[in-house]
C-alpha cells in the first residue's frame, strides 16, 4: 500500500500545531508555538486573546513545518483538524485554516476528537494492539476506557464532577502557585511531604472518579489553617494532594486491570505528563505484568502530531468531514 502522509492541525487551547505523520505512527515534523508564556502574566489562557494569537501565528506555522521537511502540501493525502472539544474561538481558527487548506489544495478533510489525539499519542511510540485499556487523564476529562479496536471506545470509569487536570489547576491557584497549575503543583510537591490528611475519594469498588471533594477539603484546611493564623506548609499540601489524587487514578486502573482481565494500559492526556503519575503506573503495571505505553513529554502536551496519528484510522475507513464542519466546544466522545 502507498505511504499516507496526514497534516494535523491542533489549536484547541493555547498551542498554535501543525505536524505531518506518515500512516499514523511515523512522525516527519511538527511545529509547536505555544503562547503559554503570554497567558501567565495573566494567571490562566485567556480564551480571546489565545484565538487571536492562532490567527496571528498559524500561517507561520504552517511556513516552518513545511520547512522542516521535502514533503509537499501536493503529496499530502488529507488534512486533520482537531475540532472538539476546547475553547471555541481557538478551535475556530484551526477548523477555518483546515477547511481553507483543504479546498486550496484539493485534498479531504478530517474531524479529529482532540482526546482520540490524546489516545493515539501512544501509536506513535508503540502500534496500538487490542484490546486495551486507556486511561485518560486531562484538563477536560478522566475516563478509563476499555478499547476492542480502533475507535471502538466503552468507557468504564470516569469523573462524576471535575476533571483531574482542572482539580490540579483549581488548587494550584489556591496555593498561589502560577499558570499552568499541574507542572508547579509537582514542583512544589517534590519538596515536601504527604502529611496533611486529605479525604480519600471513592473509596468504593466503583469505577467511576471524583475530585470536587478533594478539592474543596485542600480551599478549606487552606482557609481554616489561615484563620488560626496557622502557617500553611504549602509543598507539604501540595505533596499530600498529589498522593490522594493520584493514588484514586492507580486505584481504579488497578480494579479495571482485574476486572477486565487487561494485558495492555495506555495513558493519555497532559496530566501524563506527571512524573509522579508515570512512576506509580510504571510501578503498578509492572506489579500486575501488564504492558504499558505512556507517551513521551512532547506528546503529552497539546500538539498536530497526535491529531494526525488519530486521524489515520478515519483515513482508511473514509470518515471524511465536509466544509460545513463546525467547532464545538464541549463534546462527549466516547
Ligand atoms: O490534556 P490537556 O492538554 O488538556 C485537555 O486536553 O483538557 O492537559 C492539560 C492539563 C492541565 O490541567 C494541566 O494542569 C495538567 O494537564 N498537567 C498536569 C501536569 N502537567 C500538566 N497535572 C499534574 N501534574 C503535571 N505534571
Ligand atoms: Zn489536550
Amino acid at each position: 500500500m502507498k505511504d499516507v502522509y496526514i497534516m494535523g492541525i491542533e489549536t484547541s487551547c493555547d498551542e498554535t500545531s501543525i505536524s505531518i505523520v506518515k500512516n499514523g505512527n511515523e512522525e516527519i515534523a511538527t511545529t509547536v508555538l505555544t503562547q503559554m508564556d503570554t497567558h501567565a502574566l495573566y494567571g490562566g489562557v485567556v480564551p480571546e486573546i489565545a484565538s487571536r494569537m492562532h490567527t496571528e501565528n498559524i500561517t507561520m506555522v504552517l511556513e516552518d513545518v513545511l520547512s522542516k521537511t521535502d514533503i509537499t502540501m501536493e503529496r499530502i493525502d488529507a488534512i486533520a483538524v482537531s475540532y472538539a472539544p476546547g475553547l471555541l474561538g481557538s478551535l475556530l481558527v484551526g477548523v477555518e485554516f483546515a477547511k481553507v487548506l483543504s479546498l486550496v489544495y484539493q485534498k479531504p478533510l478530517i474531524a479529529t476528537h482532540h482526546i482520540a489525539g490524546h489516545i493515539y499519542a501512544n501509536n506513535l511510540v508503540k502500534k496500538l494492539e487490542f484490546p486495551l485499556l486507556a486511561v485518560v487523564v486531562s484538563g477536560g476529562h478522566t475516563e478509563l476506557v476499555l478499547m476492542k479496536g480502533d475507535y471502538q471506545f466503552k468507557v468504564l470509569g470516569t469523573t462524576v464532577d471535575d476533571a483531574i487536570g482542572e482539580c490540579f489547576d483549581k488548587v494550584a491557584r489556591v496555593l498561589g502557585l502560577p499558570y499552568p497549575g499541574g507542572p508547579n503543583v509537582e514542583k512544589l510537591a517534590l519538596m515536601g511531604k504527604p502529611t496533611y490528611q486529605l479525604p480519600k475519594p471513592m473509596d468504593n469498588d466503583e469505577l467511576n472518579f471524583s475530585f470536587s471533594g478533594l478539592k474543596s477539603a485542600v480551599i478549606n484546611l487552606n482557609h481554616n489553617e489561615s484563620q488560626k493564623g496557622n502557617e500553611v506548609r504549602k509543598e507539604d499540601l501540595a505533596c499530600s494532594f498529589q498522593h490522594v489524587s493520584f493514588d484514586q487514578i492507580i486505584r481504579k486502573t488497578k480494579m479495571a486491570i482485574e476486572r477486565y482481565d487487561i494485558k495492555r494500559v495506555i495513558v493519555a492526556g497532559g496530566v501524563s505528563a506527571s512524573k509522579f503519575l508515570r512512576a506509580e503506573m510504571e510501578k503498578l503495571c509492572e506489579d500486575m505484568k501488564v504492558d504499558l505505553t505512556i507517551p513521551p513529554m512532547k506528546y503529552c502536551t497539546d500538539n498536530a502530531t497526535m491529531i494526525a496519528a488519530a486521524a489515520y484510522p478515519q483515513y482508511l475507513n473514509h470518515d471524511f468531514a465536509g466544509l460545513d464542519l463546525q467547532a464545538r466546544s464541549s463534546s462527549y466522545f466516547f
